[in-house]
């Protein structure tokens, strides 16, 4: 049990006026929760703070060799006002799978969901009311020591910040398009895809970019290796419906992430009586699929884009116009269920919803 130190801001700040401008990531929260590392000591001084700006050296070895990790969650706020957690333990355990491969020391998950818990509570009144809006919560882990040799930290961070937020894509729930990557890969065999590290990101950028600027919302990655197979999308995994199976890439390559919103809408489709299939995909079967008239649906899946259709995919000079470019039966159930389970409208599996308060 964490002993926190709890240090309230005088000015608080206004709330957003209008909930349907309100993107993603843009506004923070009066609070941050922030816990130290220390070597020989282990995680101490748990405290939630007013939210403002951290001061580090610059030779802080984060800022050099990227040992930094992060998670995404979401709060949201039930017809009752009751604040609710879509299964936090999940994203505490990928947290500590990510800890344990960049060599930052694992958090106590009952301590990493009380910090969750309470400085959400505090902030209650910053999670949205409207239809399709939260508090998208974000832990984040980075390494302080003030050094430049490239060995693991001694010395990091653990905090935790707050943002109200809308849809990811501006698209909402309306279909996407996205562009297949055939020149960058996101992740190698043995490398750290299947980790939650800002360095992952940071490869993607110069792909997304030149996605974005030929008017495309992301890209699909491709194995590193052959460049041949389906990996994911740059903030979502990936599901295709084909001859009424449902396929996406499976995990056991460790470069996919292992999304919660992946692995719930696997139980809730098995639980609904769809076959679900964890594969390789090639790139190449979908295409087949597509020209065959087999390709019924495709949509992405993540905390921050929930479910959303891709209504578009191309790869060089094919253009694959998927279900009419409009959001198929599959993809709408799995919407409709999901956000009801998060928003507490429906009765999820035993342990999917958590109440803050
Ligand atoms: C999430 O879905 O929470 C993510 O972490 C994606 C993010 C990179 C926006």
């Amino acid at each position: 049990m964490l002993d926190l130190k709890i240090t309230k801001r005088k000015d608080l700040k206004p709330k957003p006026a209008d909930e349907s401008k309100l993107g993603f990531g843009r506004i923070f929260t009066d609070h941050m929760f922030i816990m130290n590392y220390t070597e020989g000591i282990g995680w101490h001084d748990p405290r939630i703070v007013p939210y403002g700006p951290f001061e580090l050296e610059p030779s802080c070895m984060v800022f050099h060799y990227a040992q930094e990790m992060f998670e995404g969650l979401k709060a949201y706020r039930a017809a009752d006002n009751s604040i609710l957690l879509f299964r936090p333990q999940k994203n505490i355990e990928r947290m500590n799978r990510t800890n344990r491969r960049i060599c930052i020391p694992e958090v106590n998950p009952d301590d990493a969901l009380q910090a969750i818990m309470e400085l959400v509570k505090l902030e209650r009144d910053w999670v949205p009311h409207s239809e399709g809006t939260s508090l998208y919560i974000r832990p984040f882990i980075f390494a302080t020591d003030p050094q430049l040799g490239v060995h693991p930290s001694k010395t990091y961070i653990f905090a935790i910040i707050l943002s109200p937020v809308g849809s990811y894509y501006p698209e909402g729930i309306n279909p996407v398009k996205i562009l297949v990557e055939t020149e960058y890969v996101r992740a190698v065999r043995g490398g750290t895809g299947f980790a939650k590290v800002g360095g992952n990101y940071a490869a993607s950028l110069i792909a997304q970019a030149e996605a974005e600027r030929l008017g495309f919302a992301q890209v699909l990655w491709l194995d590193g290796i052959e460049h041949k197979y389906i990996d994911e999308v740059g903030s979502m995994n990936v599901f295709f419906v084909i001859d009424g199976e449902i396929i996406t890439p499976s995990l056991d390559q460790g470069n996919i992430l292992p999304g919660i919103t992946r692995s719930s809408c696997i139980e809730l489709l098995r639980s609904w009586g769809y076959t679900v299939t964890e594969r390789k995909l090639a790139l190449s079967e979908v295409i087949e699929a597509y020209r065959n008239g087999k390709l019924d649906e495709a949509f992405g899946t993540g905390t921050a884009a929930v479910i959303s259709p891709i209504g578009e995919l191309v790869s060089g000079d094919d253009r694959l116009v998927i279900g009419d470019n409009k959001i198929g039966p599959v993809a709408q159930k799995l919407y409709d269920t999901l956000t009801g389970i998060q928003w507490g409208r429906i009765k999820g599996f035993e342990g999917w919803v958590v109440k803050v308060c």
